[in-house]
């Protein structure tokens, strides 16, 4: 066992998850997880390399290692994820929001400025995406549902806690309880897009997360189906639909625009270069 000195610990926890990943990821996990027992930020660690900390935050500390050493998720472990600007709380009711979803918040962004606009977030989970658009756009009228209540009350509380109760978040299954005289702008979606026997499902991170934010039917692409099919009813004179897709289904996520009638179909590669979003407009004469 490591001396309980903080650079001691760095380096045994570091060494402990390496077999987890690289030892840059090792080391920041062992940070991330010393930083969060003794509730300081990264820098204390570098200012304080040699001090000691008490029995109890060590025990503490050697806990969240292990768990992490079996492969929960650091966000899990900690409660909590940074995206966009946010702060955000995260739970096992949903999934943990990803850095490629912040393209899909760019890409509205950079292609509505408008200062009034209607936008529904469907599969919200954390509420990542509506909170993201609203801490930017604070006129903007979002709507953002999730079918697991506990999502929803999670969201719920990240709107609180970012101060972006605008933001009206409830339960509903995709458009099963949005009103039809209700139109959106825009409607974005991180949909669940992974076919069942994806092999990526029982990797990593991955394997902590419910299979109901992850799965859908028809090689990952019912929902994603569902969604484009419905969403032609949700918009006013025109729309635009953004959908977040697996790396290798932007072929048929365009097709399956392009048969329903949209228009202006256009794929946006990730942070990684992988296609990643597809948007596409709608206009109602095609209807
Ligand atoms: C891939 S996660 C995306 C979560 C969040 N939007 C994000 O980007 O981090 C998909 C979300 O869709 C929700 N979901 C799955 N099926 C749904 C349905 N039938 N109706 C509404 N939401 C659903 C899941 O509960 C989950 O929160």
């Amino acid at each position: 066992m490591p001396d309980k000195s903080l650079a001691n610990l760095v380096e045994y926890g570091r060494h402990r998850l390496s077999t987890l990943s690289d030892t840059d990821s090792a080391k920041l996990d062992a940070q991330i997880l010393l930083c969060f027992v003794l509730n300081k930020a990264s820098s204390y660690l570098l200012t304080w390399p040699d001090k000691k900390i008490n029995e109890a935050q060590y025990q503490n500390f050697l806990n969240l290692l292990e768990r992490r050493v079996q492969g929960e998720p650091i966000a899990y472990i900690t409660g909590t994820k940074e995206f966009w600007s946010l702060s955000l709380f995260v739970s096992s009711a949903t999934l943990i929001p990803r850095p490629d979803t912040e393209t899909l918040v760019e890409q509205i962004l950079s292609d509505h400025c408008e200062s009034h606009l209607s936008c529904l977030d469907l599969g919200t989970g954390t509420g990542a995406i509506a909170l993201a658009l609203a801490s930017e756009m604070p006129n903007w009228q979002i709507d953002a549902v999730d079918f697991n209540a506990d999502a929803v009350l999670l969201a719920q509380k990240n709107a609180e806690n970012n101060n972006l109760t605008q933001v009206n978040i409830y339960q509903s299954d995709w458009f099963r309880q949005i009103l039809l005289e209700k139109t959106f702008d825009v409607i974005v979606s991180n949909p669940p897009y992974i076919d069942n026997i994806d092999e990526h499902l029982s990797q990593g991170d991955v394997r902590f997360e419910p299979k109901s934010a992850l799965v859908a039917e028809q090689q990952g692409l019912a929902d994603i189906i569902h969604i484009a099919t419905e969403a032609r009813k949700y918009f006013a004179e025109q729309g635009f639909l953004l959908l977040e897709h697996g790396y290798e289904q932007s072929a048929q996520v365009q097709k399956i625009l392009s048969e329903l009638g949209y228009s202006e179909i256009k794929t946006v590669k990730d942070l990684s270069g992988n296609d990643r979003i597809t948007k596409a407009r709608y206009l109602l004469k095609n209807r």
